[in-house]
């Protein structure tokens, strides 16, 4: 018996960073492949407290299902703290969601239609078009500089159904869009009309300073904006929530109704427990403090031991390193010489949807313990040098 599957079935693909972290996560490895956060964060005794509270004053509540649109004290939290990063929202245009990860699959729910273009930035998260491809959309890659989109050139993007876009510390070229790349980006979709998908799991995770405020504090009306606990508090709560004009809330809703019923309840009580007498303005500043001494030692490593002709960016926040090799690198194959060394990485192919450049290396600096990050780097010097 042969069960025929939808064509939408044949346009998912395993994640290839999946298949990536289970060859690299043997030990031994120093894995600067993940994209995760650092456990040493999780605010587990934080998590213990809330969780025998609720369990002890709401348990009734927390364990039965629930409104679809989230709990709305954990609404009303986020609205207080949007507005604190310059985004006016009312907690009616909030949805909590099953991680931003379901954000994006009910954006895509929403606003694809098979064969419709949906504009990406090169590179780009790679789970984001994951989340698309089942809709069946036409990528359109919108050409990008080290500051993010080129606003010259988003007449490419014309009629596209919408623009996503990661403009803080991006997965996973760690990319910081400068306020005034905002402004021109945010221009020049208005005029073409063409609505903006903003995902801003890392916007948090500054370094010296906060990155400028989201393009949705500018433009409201035309931007879908998504939020995640999953970097400030722990990812596996899978609690993220979406922000959208008041007008696509109803069927955003129904998505997410089809989907999942709602976002599990006892988790969206605790974390509304940990976080409501401002838990955050400590944890989140020590959580910075942690990801800048690793990026720090990260960028020392880099400069000690690369060889000529690669280059890397400066992450300013976020989690990633970038680098570029020389044109004639294929990232691809040293992936298994690295590992042979010691050393595992994510080839930055993985995150184009065309035209993929393959002499780039997405480097992961938090979760290693800086005097690994040292040696990974050493050893994947001693790989690159092997192969270019
Ligand atoms: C850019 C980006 N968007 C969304 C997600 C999904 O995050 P969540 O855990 O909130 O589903 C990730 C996860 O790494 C990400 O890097």
């Amino acid at each position: 018996m042969i069960i025929q599957m939808a064509r939408r079935a044949e346009r998912m693909s395993p994640s290839i960073i999946r298949e990536i972290l289970k060859v690299t996560e043997r030990p031994g490895i120093i894995s600067l492949a993940g994209g995760l956060p650092s456990p040493d964060t999780f605010p587990i005794e934080a998590m213990r407290m809330a969780t025998e509270r609720v369990l002890r004053d709401q348990p009734r509540e927390a364990l039965q299902y629930a409104a679809s649109e989230g709990f709305g004290p954990l609404r009303d939290w986020v609205a207080d703290h949007l507005q604190t990063h310059g985004l006016q929202a009312d907690a009616s245009q909030i949805i909590i969601t099953t991680g931003s990860q379901q954000g994006l699959d009910l954006v895509g729910k929403v606003l694809i239609d098979a064969g419709s273009p949906v504009a990406i930035e090169a590179p780009t998260y790679l789970g984001a078009l994951q989340a698309f491809a089942p809709y069946e959309p036409e990528i359109v890659t919108v050409p990008c500089d080290d500051d993010g989109p080129l606003p010259a050139q988003l007449d490419v993007a014309k009629g596209a159904r919408f623009l996503y876009v990661l403009p803080n510390f991006q997965n996973p070229s760690g990319r910081c869009v400068s306020a005034h790349r905002r402004v021109q980006l945010l221009q020049a979709a208005q005029d073409i009309g063409l609505p903006i998908v903003e995902d801003n799991p890392y916007g948090d995770l500054w370094f010296d300073t906060a990155p400028p405020p989201p393009l949705a504090s500018h433009w409201p009306e035309g931007t879908v904006y998504l939020g995640s606990f999953s970097k400030v508090l722990a990812p596996g709560l899978r609690l993220g929530y979406v922000v959208a004009p008041k007008a696509l809330i109803p069927k955003l809703l129904q998505a997410k109704q089809a989907a999942d019923l709602h976002t599990p309840g006892f988790n969206q009580r605790i974390v509304h427990e940990v976080i409501r007498d401002g838990f955050l303005r400590d944890h989140v500043p020590a959580i910075r403090a942690r990801y800048k001494a690793h990026r720090d030692a990260m960028r020392a490593a880099l400069e000690r031991h690369m060889p000529p002709g690669c280059r890397w960016n400066a992450p300013v926040g976020g989690m990633f390193f970038w680098v570029e090799g020389p044109p004639s690198l294929d990232a691809v194959a040293l992936l298994p010489k690295a590992v042979e060394h010691g050393v595992a990485f994510v080839p930055g192919a993985a995150f184009y949807a065309d035209h993929p450049r393959l002499n780039t290396l997405r480097l992961s600096f938090v979760t290693v313990p800086p005097a690994q990050i040292e040696r990974g780097i050493e050893l994947l010097a001693q790989a690159l040098k092997e192969t270019i």
